[in-house]
């Protein structure tokens, strides 16, 4: 049984990005990171929305099985609605749409709808403002710190103004989202994400090239 997906209570989450894990040994490389994170973030891209492929919701099972935690799917797609049902099959606890692909209001419906916690994410490029309309629905908010589509690529500094203003957002709002923020946290720029307001990090290659993961991870839950 997958425990249930966790609520925001104040305490940092850690989702490491199963985009970087070890594929020929997936059972062992998500045993090494399981531990010490609080659930794992499966990217879903679809070559058009981003120009990259990754997986569909064959590798969520397994990753449920692997890490013993629950699972986020990140669906950087273009028709999300397409993808929604297949991933709640699958086992995913939530479903992050992306704010500039087809059809989000109802994607954010349909996720309810199947009784899944839902997420909106925001390119760096696109405003907070188009979130902030979705607020009431949202589970989490998903602030990207690189241009979706590629692990390993440098944090953008300059979207920690943006994590700010959407922590005030969801302290005005009153409601428990959590405010996520994906690509380029390692040691120093989770500090960063997590002074300006975030409380969920995804963390992909920072974490599995890490020599000691467990040990990563642990000194990320002090911060
Ligand atoms: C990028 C993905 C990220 C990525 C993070 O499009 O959404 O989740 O895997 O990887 P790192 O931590 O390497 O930037
Ligand atoms: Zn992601």
């Amino acid at each position: 049984m997958t425990p249930s997906f966790p609520l925001p209570s104040g305490r940092l989450a850690l989702c490491p990005s199963v985009l970087s894990a070890d594929f020929t040994c997936l059972k062992g490389s998500l045993a090494r990171v399981s531990g010490n994170s609080d659930w794992m973030h499966v990217d879903v891209m679809d070559g058009r929305f981003v120009p990259n492929i990754s997986f569909g919701p064959v590798i969520v099972p397994a990753v449920l099985r692997a890490g013993g935690l629950p699972a986020d799917s990140h669906l950087m797609v273009e028709n999300p609605a397409m993808f929604i049902a297949p991933f709640a099959k699958a086992g995913a606890s939530l479903i992050t749409i992306h704010a500039e692909a087809r059809g989000a209001a109802a994607c954010l419906r349909q996720i309810k709808a199947l009784g899944l916690k839902a997420g909106m994410s925001l390119r760096p490029k696109t405003p907070l403002s188009r979130a902030l309309p979705y607020l009431r629905q949202l589970d989490l908010l998903l602030i990207m710190t690189v241009e979706p589509g590629f692990g390993g690529q440098a944090f953008m500094a300059d979207m920690l103004p943006k994590v700010r203003a959407a922590r005030a957002a969801i302290v005005k709002a009153g409601r428990p989202v959590w405010l996520q923020v994906d690509g380029g946290i390692n040691a120093d720029t989770a500090a960063a994400a997590v002074a300006a307001g975030a409380d969920a990090l995804v963390i992909g290659s920072a974490l599995f090239s890490a020599r000691n993961p467990a040990a990563m991870l642990k000194g990320l839950r002090k911060i």
